[in-house]
Protein backbone atom coordinates (compact mmCIF):
# COMPACT_ATOMS: atom_id res chain seq x y z
CA UNK A 1 0.00 0.00 0.00
CA UNK A 2 1.47 3.21 -0.99
CA UNK A 3 0.77 6.02 2.08
CA UNK A 4 0.42 9.56 1.07
CA UNK A 5 0.93 11.98 4.29
CA UNK A 6 -0.26 15.43 4.53
CA UNK A 7 0.59 17.60 7.43
CA UNK A 8 -0.99 20.68 7.92
CA UNK A 9 1.31 23.05 9.21
CA UNK A 10 -0.38 26.51 7.51
CA UNK A 11 -2.37 28.40 10.39
CA UNK A 12 -1.14 30.85 12.61
CA UNK A 13 -2.20 29.74 16.06
CA UNK A 14 -3.82 33.44 16.75
CA UNK A 15 -5.36 31.84 20.27
CA UNK A 16 -1.51 30.89 20.85
CA UNK A 17 -1.09 34.52 21.78
CA UNK A 18 2.18 34.39 20.21
CA UNK A 19 4.30 35.48 16.87
CA UNK A 20 5.89 32.69 16.42
CA UNK A 21 3.65 30.07 13.86
CA UNK A 22 2.24 27.98 16.14
CA UNK A 23 3.54 24.48 14.88
CA UNK A 24 7.20 25.80 16.18
CA UNK A 25 5.72 26.22 19.84
CA UNK A 26 8.15 24.44 21.95
CA UNK A 27 6.95 21.59 22.98
CA UNK A 28 9.37 19.40 25.38
CA UNK A 29 12.25 21.59 23.84
CA UNK A 30 11.57 20.69 20.28
CA UNK A 31 8.88 22.06 17.93
CA UNK A 32 6.10 21.04 18.01
CA UNK A 33 6.07 19.99 14.25
CA UNK A 34 9.39 18.14 14.77
CA UNK A 35 7.04 15.61 16.93
CA UNK A 36 4.93 14.55 13.91
CA UNK A 37 7.53 14.26 11.30
CA UNK A 38 9.48 12.26 14.12
CA UNK A 39 6.14 9.91 13.71
CA UNK A 40 6.02 9.78 10.34
CA UNK A 41 9.64 9.10 9.76
CA UNK A 42 9.84 5.14 9.83
CA UNK A 43 6.87 4.21 7.65
CA UNK A 44 7.49 2.56 4.79
CA UNK A 45 6.36 3.49 0.89
CA UNK A 46 5.22 7.07 2.10
CA UNK A 47 5.43 10.23 0.34
CA UNK A 48 5.44 13.03 2.85
CA UNK A 49 3.82 16.52 2.22
CA UNK A 50 4.06 19.28 4.58
CA UNK A 51 1.15 22.55 3.81
CA UNK A 52 2.81 25.86 5.37
CA UNK A 53 1.29 29.66 5.04
CA UNK A 54 1.87 31.59 7.71
CA UNK A 55 5.56 32.55 8.28
CA UNK A 56 6.27 29.57 5.94
CA UNK A 57 9.88 30.61 5.24
CA UNK A 58 10.58 30.14 8.73
CA UNK A 59 8.88 26.52 9.13
CA UNK A 60 10.39 25.44 5.71
CA UNK A 61 13.92 26.64 7.79
CA UNK A 62 13.64 25.08 10.69
CA UNK A 63 13.30 21.71 9.15
CA UNK A 64 16.01 21.98 5.98
CA UNK A 65 17.79 19.47 6.96
CA UNK A 66 14.80 16.97 6.37
CA UNK A 67 14.71 16.26 2.43
CA UNK A 68 11.66 14.09 2.17
CA UNK A 69 9.55 16.59 2.77
CA UNK A 70 7.70 18.05 -0.25
CA UNK A 71 6.64 21.54 0.42
CA UNK A 72 3.15 23.47 -0.17
CA UNK A 73 2.54 26.78 0.15
CA UNK A 74 -1.24 27.36 0.99
CA UNK A 75 -1.10 31.26 0.44
CA UNK A 76 -4.50 32.06 2.31
CA UNK A 77 -5.58 30.25 5.22
CA UNK A 78 -9.00 29.31 4.22
CA UNK A 79 -9.47 25.97 6.48
CA UNK A 80 -8.42 22.38 6.88
CA UNK A 81 -10.31 21.27 3.46
CA UNK A 82 -8.66 24.17 1.61
CA UNK A 83 -5.42 23.39 2.81
CA UNK A 84 -5.35 19.79 1.96
CA UNK A 85 -6.97 20.35 -1.63
CA UNK A 86 -3.36 22.48 -2.49
CA UNK A 87 -1.32 19.07 -1.60
CA UNK A 88 -4.06 16.89 -4.05
CA UNK A 89 -2.07 17.38 -7.06
CA UNK A 90 1.05 15.79 -6.09
CA UNK A 91 -0.88 13.27 -4.30
CA UNK A 92 -0.74 9.76 -6.00
CA UNK A 93 -3.71 8.48 -7.59
CA UNK A 94 -3.43 4.93 -6.13
CA UNK A 95 -2.47 5.27 -2.54
CA UNK A 96 -4.28 6.00 0.92
CA UNK A 97 -3.86 9.81 2.53
CA UNK A 98 -2.93 10.29 6.37
CA UNK A 99 -4.12 13.87 7.09
CA UNK A 100 -1.97 14.60 9.88
CA UNK A 101 -2.29 18.38 12.03
CA UNK A 102 1.05 20.10 13.16
CA UNK A 103 -0.86 21.09 16.22
CA UNK A 104 -1.57 17.08 17.25
CA UNK A 105 1.85 16.52 17.44
CA UNK A 106 1.73 12.91 19.63
CA UNK A 107 0.56 11.02 17.30
CA UNK A 108 2.39 7.32 16.90
CA UNK A 109 3.26 5.45 14.40
CA UNK A 110 1.35 2.35 15.53
CA UNK A 111 -2.08 4.25 15.24
CA UNK A 112 -0.81 6.16 11.73
CA UNK A 113 -0.48 2.68 10.36
CA UNK A 114 -4.02 1.69 11.99
CA UNK A 115 -5.90 4.23 10.63
CA UNK A 116 -4.19 4.29 7.01
CA UNK A 117 -5.31 0.24 6.64
CA UNK A 118 -8.18 1.07 8.05
CA UNK A 119 -9.14 3.35 5.27
CA UNK A 120 -8.93 0.99 1.83
CA UNK A 121 -12.41 0.39 3.61
CA UNK A 122 -13.92 4.10 3.36
CA UNK A 123 -12.86 7.45 5.01
CA UNK A 124 -11.21 6.37 8.24
CA UNK A 125 -11.46 8.79 11.78
CA UNK A 126 -9.65 8.80 14.38
CA UNK A 127 -11.73 10.00 17.11
CA UNK A 128 -11.26 10.51 21.37
CA UNK A 129 -14.05 10.63 23.53
CA UNK A 130 -13.14 13.88 25.91
CA UNK A 131 -14.69 15.18 29.46
CA UNK A 132 -14.56 18.52 28.15
CA UNK A 133 -14.91 18.45 24.47
CA UNK A 134 -14.84 22.40 24.07
CA UNK A 135 -13.05 23.47 21.07
CA UNK A 136 -13.14 20.02 19.25
CA UNK A 137 -15.44 18.91 16.16
CA UNK A 138 -18.22 16.87 17.17
CA UNK A 139 -18.72 13.05 15.97
CA UNK A 140 -22.54 12.58 14.57
CA UNK A 141 -23.78 9.72 14.45
CA UNK A 142 -26.99 7.89 13.24
CA UNK A 143 -29.12 5.45 13.04
CA UNK A 144 -26.85 2.11 13.64
CA UNK A 145 -24.35 4.25 15.36
CA UNK A 146 -23.15 4.80 12.00
CA UNK A 147 -21.06 8.17 11.79
CA UNK A 148 -23.22 10.96 9.83
CA UNK A 149 -21.24 14.44 9.97
CA UNK A 150 -18.63 16.43 12.20
CA UNK A 151 -19.72 19.48 13.53
CA UNK A 152 -17.18 22.78 14.65
CA UNK A 153 -17.59 23.73 18.11
CA UNK A 154 -18.80 27.35 16.25
CA UNK A 155 -21.39 25.74 14.22
CA UNK A 156 -22.60 23.24 17.02
CA UNK A 157 -26.48 23.82 18.31
CA UNK A 158 -26.42 22.92 22.33
CA UNK A 159 -27.65 19.45 21.99
CA UNK A 160 -24.43 18.69 19.52
CA UNK A 161 -22.36 20.40 21.87
CA UNK A 162 -23.16 17.34 24.90
CA UNK A 163 -21.48 15.20 22.50
CA UNK A 164 -18.23 13.54 24.27
CA UNK A 165 -16.72 12.15 21.13
CA UNK A 166 -14.68 14.49 19.07
CA UNK A 167 -12.53 14.67 16.09
CA UNK A 168 -8.86 14.53 16.76
CA UNK A 169 -8.48 16.21 13.51
CA UNK A 170 -6.85 13.06 12.01
CA UNK A 171 -8.30 11.27 9.30
CA UNK A 172 -7.21 8.63 5.70
CA UNK A 173 -8.54 7.92 2.66
CA UNK A 174 -7.93 6.51 -0.46
CA UNK A 175 -6.89 9.40 -2.81
CA UNK A 176 -9.59 9.30 -5.09
CA UNK A 177 -12.26 9.36 -2.38
CA UNK A 178 -10.55 12.41 -1.07
CA UNK A 179 -9.92 14.73 -4.30
CA UNK A 180 -13.41 13.79 -5.31
CA UNK A 181 -14.85 14.37 -1.37
CA UNK A 182 -13.03 17.48 -1.08
CA UNK A 183 -14.83 19.22 -4.52
CA UNK A 184 -17.64 19.04 -2.80
CA UNK A 185 -16.87 21.05 0.44
CA UNK A 186 -18.51 24.64 0.66
CA UNK A 187 -17.64 27.48 3.12
CA UNK A 188 -20.63 28.29 4.00
CA UNK A 189 -20.32 27.90 7.77
CA UNK A 190 -19.90 30.49 10.81
CA UNK A 191 -15.91 30.69 9.93
CA UNK A 192 -16.49 30.71 6.35
CA UNK A 193 -14.03 28.38 6.26
CA UNK A 194 -13.72 24.87 3.78
CA UNK A 195 -13.61 22.57 7.04
CA UNK A 196 -11.99 19.15 6.11
CA UNK A 197 -14.07 17.55 8.30
CA UNK A 198 -16.99 18.40 5.76
CA UNK A 199 -15.92 15.85 3.64
CA UNK A 200 -17.19 13.31 6.00
CA UNK A 201 -20.63 14.19 5.67
CA UNK A 202 -20.43 14.16 1.93
CA UNK A 203 -19.06 10.96 2.20
CA UNK A 204 -22.08 9.87 4.12
CA UNK A 205 -24.65 11.18 1.57
CA UNK A 206 -22.17 9.36 -1.12
CA UNK A 207 -23.09 5.87 1.18
CA UNK A 208 -18.98 5.09 1.79
CA UNK A 209 -18.47 3.05 4.59
CA UNK A 210 -16.70 5.87 6.79
CA UNK A 211 -14.34 3.83 9.43
CA UNK A 212 -13.42 5.22 12.67
CA UNK A 213 -10.52 3.97 15.17
CA UNK A 214 -11.39 5.16 18.51
CA UNK A 215 -8.37 5.60 21.18
CA UNK A 216 -8.24 5.20 24.85
CA UNK A 217 -5.19 6.76 25.84
CA UNK A 218 -6.17 10.22 24.65
CA UNK A 219 -2.66 12.06 24.92
CA UNK A 220 -2.02 11.00 21.35
CA UNK A 221 -4.61 13.05 20.27
CA UNK A 222 -4.46 16.27 22.91
CA UNK A 223 -4.56 19.20 20.11
CA UNK A 224 -2.92 22.65 20.77
CA UNK A 225 -4.57 26.24 20.53
CA UNK A 226 -3.91 27.47 23.75
CA UNK A 227 -0.73 27.77 25.83
CA UNK A 228 -2.70 26.25 28.37
CA UNK A 229 -3.47 23.22 26.22
CA UNK A 230 0.48 23.09 25.21
CA UNK A 231 1.18 22.91 29.11
CA UNK A 232 -1.58 19.60 29.30
CA UNK A 233 0.29 18.28 26.24
CA UNK A 234 3.91 19.02 28.08
CA UNK A 235 2.84 17.33 31.00
CA UNK A 236 1.40 14.27 28.67
CA UNK A 237 4.62 14.16 26.59
CA UNK A 238 7.10 13.53 29.60
CA UNK A 239 5.08 10.78 31.65
CA UNK A 240 4.35 9.24 27.83
CA UNK A 241 7.65 8.96 27.37
CA UNK A 242 8.95 7.79 30.67
CA UNK A 243 6.08 5.14 30.26
CA UNK A 244 7.78 4.07 27.02
CA UNK A 245 11.25 3.50 28.73
CA UNK A 246 10.17 2.05 32.01
CA UNK A 247 8.63 -0.68 29.19
CA UNK A 248 11.74 -1.23 28.15
CA UNK A 249 13.29 -1.73 31.49
CA UNK A 250 14.67 1.37 32.49
CA UNK A 251 13.68 2.49 36.47
CA UNK A 252 12.41 5.63 37.82
CA UNK A 253 11.98 7.02 40.79
CA UNK A 254 9.24 9.01 39.85
CA UNK A 255 8.11 8.96 36.57
CA UNK A 256 6.47 11.72 36.53
CA UNK A 257 9.55 14.04 37.52
CA UNK A 258 11.45 13.43 34.55
CA UNK A 259 11.91 15.81 31.79
CA UNK A 260 13.28 14.65 28.04
CA UNK A 261 13.49 17.86 26.13
CA UNK A 262 15.36 16.25 22.92
CA UNK A 263 16.11 13.36 21.62
CA UNK A 264 16.89 10.68 24.53
CA UNK A 265 17.98 6.91 24.64
CA UNK A 266 18.06 4.69 27.88
CA UNK A 267 18.98 1.46 27.83
CA UNK A 268 17.56 -0.99 30.39
CA UNK A 269 18.37 -1.33 33.17
CA UNK A 270 19.22 1.94 33.57
CA UNK A 271 17.88 4.19 36.99
CA UNK A 272 16.12 7.57 36.93
CA UNK A 273 16.09 9.42 40.24
CA UNK A 274 13.81 12.26 41.01
CA UNK A 275 13.69 15.51 39.06
CA UNK A 276 16.57 14.50 36.43
CA UNK A 277 15.98 16.79 32.73
CA UNK A 278 17.72 14.85 30.16
CA UNK A 279 18.36 18.11 27.16
CA UNK A 280 19.05 17.66 23.76
CA UNK A 281 21.07 14.50 21.99
CA UNK A 282 21.50 12.36 24.92
CA UNK A 283 22.46 8.76 25.45
CA UNK A 284 22.52 6.57 28.51
CA UNK A 285 23.95 3.28 29.03
CA UNK A 286 22.88 -0.15 30.72
CA UNK A 287 22.61 -0.19 34.14
CA UNK A 288 23.75 3.39 34.93
CA UNK A 289 22.46 5.11 37.85
CA UNK A 290 21.37 9.21 37.61
CA UNK A 291 20.47 10.66 40.82
CA UNK A 292 18.33 13.09 41.59
CA UNK A 293 18.22 16.80 40.33
CA UNK A 294 21.07 15.95 37.67
CA UNK A 295 20.78 17.58 34.18
CA UNK A 296 22.22 15.57 31.45
CA UNK A 297 22.44 17.74 28.10
CA UNK A 298 24.02 16.76 24.72
CA UNK A 299 26.21 13.60 26.62
CA UNK A 300 27.16 10.56 27.08
CA UNK A 301 26.64 8.48 30.00
CA UNK A 302 28.49 4.63 29.86
CA UNK A 303 27.11 1.70 31.04
CA UNK A 304 27.49 1.23 34.63
CA UNK A 305 28.22 4.81 35.14
CA UNK A 306 27.34 7.10 37.70
CA UNK A 307 26.20 9.96 38.19
CA UNK A 308 25.19 11.53 41.84
CA UNK A 309 22.67 14.33 43.06
CA UNK A 310 22.70 16.97 41.24
CA UNK A 311 25.22 17.16 38.80
CA UNK A 312 25.30 19.00 35.70
CA UNK A 313 26.82 17.29 32.93
CA UNK A 314 26.80 19.42 28.88
CA UNK A 315 28.53 18.16 25.96
CA UNK A 316 30.55 15.49 27.44
CA UNK A 317 31.11 11.47 27.43
CA UNK A 318 31.14 9.78 31.03
CA UNK A 319 32.73 5.65 29.53
CA UNK A 320 31.86 2.78 31.25
CA UNK A 321 31.87 2.46 35.25
CA UNK A 322 33.16 6.53 35.29
CA UNK A 323 31.64 8.35 38.37
CA UNK A 324 30.54 12.06 38.98
CA UNK A 325 29.41 14.27 41.48
CA UNK A 326 27.38 15.07 44.10
CA UNK A 327 27.26 18.31 42.63
CA UNK A 328 29.90 18.11 39.73
CA UNK A 329 29.55 20.20 36.94
CA UNK A 330 31.16 18.12 34.11
CA UNK A 331 31.57 20.74 31.29
CA UNK A 332 31.80 21.21 27.55
CA UNK A 333 33.89 18.38 26.00
CA UNK A 334 35.00 16.39 28.73
CA UNK A 335 35.87 12.41 27.99
CA UNK A 336 35.98 10.37 31.64
CA UNK A 337 37.54 7.36 30.62
CA UNK A 338 36.72 4.03 32.36
CA UNK A 339 36.08 4.17 35.86
CA UNK A 340 37.48 8.15 36.15
CA UNK A 341 35.89 9.84 38.75
CA UNK A 342 34.85 13.41 39.77
CA UNK A 343 33.33 14.44 43.28
CA UNK A 344 31.33 17.62 45.03
CA UNK A 345 32.36 21.04 43.86
CA UNK A 346 34.61 19.81 40.93
CA UNK A 347 34.61 21.00 37.63
CA UNK A 348 35.70 20.17 34.01
CA UNK A 349 36.16 21.80 31.20
CA UNK A 350 37.56 20.84 27.64
CA UNK A 351 40.17 17.68 29.02
CA UNK A 352 40.39 14.20 28.99
CA UNK A 353 40.60 12.42 32.28
CA UNK A 354 41.85 9.30 32.04
CA UNK A 355 41.02 5.62 33.26
CA UNK A 356 40.63 5.62 36.91
CA UNK A 357 41.81 8.97 37.67
CA UNK A 358 40.08 10.58 40.46
CA UNK A 359 39.51 14.16 41.51
CA UNK A 360 37.33 13.77 44.39
CA UNK A 361 36.62 17.26 45.75
CA UNK A 362 36.74 20.97 45.16
CA UNK A 363 38.93 21.26 41.70
CA UNK A 364 38.97 22.99 38.66
CA UNK A 365 40.21 21.13 35.71
CA UNK A 366 40.31 23.19 32.39
CA UNK A 367 42.28 21.89 29.00
CA UNK A 368 43.47 19.42 30.94
CA UNK A 369 45.00 16.15 29.47
CA UNK A 370 45.18 13.58 31.66
CA UNK A 371 46.73 9.99 31.88
CA UNK A 372 45.71 6.98 33.86
CA UNK A 373 45.38 6.23 37.60
CA UNK A 374 46.47 9.82 38.15
CA UNK A 375 45.20 11.02 41.96
CA UNK A 376 44.26 15.18 41.71
CA UNK A 377 44.01 16.35 45.42
CA UNK A 378 41.42 18.57 47.16
CA UNK A 379 41.56 22.03 45.60
CA UNK A 380 43.75 21.46 43.04
CA UNK A 381 43.20 24.33 39.78
CA UNK A 382 44.67 24.35 36.58
CA UNK A 383 45.49 28.06 35.61
CA UNK A 384 44.57 27.07 32.10
CA UNK A 385 44.13 31.01 31.00
CA UNK A 386 46.70 33.60 31.05
CA UNK A 387 44.27 36.48 30.27
CA UNK A 388 44.54 36.40 26.73
CA UNK A 389 45.06 32.29 25.91
CA UNK A 390 43.83 28.85 26.92
CA UNK A 391 46.85 26.44 27.06
CA UNK A 392 47.03 22.82 28.48
CA UNK A 393 48.29 21.19 31.04
CA UNK A 394 49.20 17.39 30.67
CA UNK A 395 49.62 15.16 33.25
CA UNK A 396 50.94 11.62 32.64
CA UNK A 397 50.14 8.33 34.05
CA UNK A 398 49.95 7.64 37.98
CA UNK A 399 50.95 11.13 39.02
CA UNK A 400 50.31 12.74 42.57
CA UNK A 401 48.96 15.96 42.86
CA UNK A 402 48.79 17.27 46.75
CA UNK A 403 46.28 18.82 47.64
CA UNK A 404 45.77 22.48 47.06
CA UNK A 405 48.33 22.81 44.36
CA UNK A 406 48.34 25.57 41.41
CA UNK A 407 49.15 24.67 38.13
CA UNK A 408 50.11 27.03 35.59
CA UNK A 409 49.57 26.77 31.70
CA UNK A 410 51.55 25.50 29.85
CA UNK A 411 52.88 22.44 31.71
CA UNK A 412 53.88 18.90 31.31
CA UNK A 413 53.90 17.17 34.57
CA UNK A 414 55.69 13.27 34.00
CA UNK A 415 54.32 9.71 34.99
CA UNK A 416 54.96 9.34 38.41
CA UNK A 417 56.04 12.19 39.38
CA UNK A 418 54.79 14.03 42.98
CA UNK A 419 53.44 17.09 43.34
CA UNK A 420 53.73 18.39 47.36
CA UNK A 421 50.28 20.17 48.21
CA UNK A 422 50.17 23.81 47.83
CA UNK A 423 52.42 24.18 45.13
CA UNK A 424 52.51 26.13 42.48
CA UNK A 425 53.86 24.51 39.55
CA UNK A 426 55.14 26.31 36.90
CA UNK A 427 57.91 24.32 35.58
CA UNK A 428 57.51 21.15 33.98
CA UNK A 429 58.09 18.59 35.84
CA UNK A 430 59.60 15.16 34.40
CA UNK A 431 59.25 11.60 35.11
CA UNK A 432 59.02 10.44 38.99
CA UNK A 433 60.36 13.71 40.58
CA UNK A 434 59.15 15.43 43.65
CA UNK A 435 58.38 18.93 42.96
CA UNK A 436 57.50 21.30 45.61
CA UNK A 437 56.55 24.87 44.82
CA UNK A 438 55.91 26.72 47.93
CA UNK A 439 57.37 28.70 51.00
CA UNK A 440 59.19 26.59 53.74
CA UNK A 441 57.43 26.35 56.78
CA UNK A 442 59.67 28.14 59.54
CA UNK A 443 59.44 27.22 63.25
CA UNK A 444 60.34 29.76 65.51
CA UNK A 445 60.70 28.96 69.27
CA UNK A 446 59.90 30.61 72.55
CA UNK A 447 55.93 32.15 71.26
CA UNK A 448 55.21 34.64 73.85
CA UNK A 449 51.40 35.80 74.10
C1 LIG B 1 -9.58 21.06 13.90
C2 LIG B 1 -10.80 20.28 13.36
C3 LIG B 1 -11.61 19.77 14.54
C4 LIG B 1 -10.76 18.92 15.44
C5 LIG B 1 -9.52 19.66 15.89
C6 LIG B 1 -8.58 18.71 16.59
C7 LIG B 1 -11.42 21.27 11.20
C8 LIG B 1 -12.34 22.19 10.50
N1 LIG B 1 -11.58 21.14 12.51
O1 LIG B 1 -10.08 22.20 14.57
O2 LIG B 1 -12.73 19.02 14.06
O3 LIG B 1 -11.51 18.48 16.56
O4 LIG B 1 -8.81 20.22 14.76
O5 LIG B 1 -7.43 19.32 17.12
O6 LIG B 1 -10.60 20.63 10.56
N2 LIG B 1 -4.44 24.73 9.08
C9 LIG B 1 -3.91 24.98 7.83
N3 LIG B 1 -4.55 25.83 6.99
C10 LIG B 1 -5.74 26.41 7.30
C11 LIG B 1 -6.27 26.16 8.57
C12 LIG B 1 -5.62 25.31 9.43
O7 LIG B 1 -2.86 24.46 7.49
O8 LIG B 1 -6.25 27.15 6.46
C13 LIG B 1 -3.71 23.85 9.99
C14 LIG B 1 -3.29 24.52 11.28
O9 LIG B 1 -1.98 25.00 11.17
C15 LIG B 1 -3.37 23.39 12.30
C16 LIG B 1 -4.44 22.46 11.73
O10 LIG B 1 -4.58 22.81 10.37
O11 LIG B 1 -2.14 22.68 12.37
C17 LIG B 1 -5.78 22.60 12.45
O12 LIG B 1 -6.25 23.93 12.37
P1 LIG B 1 -6.98 24.64 13.59
O13 LIG B 1 -7.42 25.99 13.13
O14 LIG B 1 -6.17 24.54 14.80
O15 LIG B 1 -8.27 23.70 13.73
P2 LIG B 1 -9.16 23.44 15.03
O16 LIG B 1 -10.05 24.60 15.25
O17 LIG B 1 -8.31 23.02 16.15
CA1 LIG C 1 -6.09 22.93 16.44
Amino acid sequence: MNLDIVILAAGKGTRMGSSLPKVLASLAGRPMLEHVLDSVSQLKKTKLHVVVGHEAQQVRKTFSGNKKINWIKQTKQLGTGHAVKQATNHIRSNSNVVILYGDVPLISETTISKLAKLASKGPALLTFNKENPTGYGRIVRGSRNKIEAIIEEKDASPSEKEISEVNSGIMAFKAKDLIRLLGKIKNNNKAKEFYLTDTVHEAHLEKLNIQSLSLSDTNEVLGCNTLEELQALEKAYHIFTAKKFLNKGVSFADIEKVKFRGNISIEKGAFIDENVIFEGTVSIGTNAKIGPGCIISNSKIGKNAKLLAYSFVEESMLESNAKAGPFAHVGVQTRMEEGAEIGNFVETKRSNIGANSKAKHLAYIGDGRIGKGVNIGAGTIFCNYDGVKKHITKIEDDAFIGSNSALVAPLTIGAKSYIGSGSVVTKNVGKGQLAIGRGRQKNMPNRKK
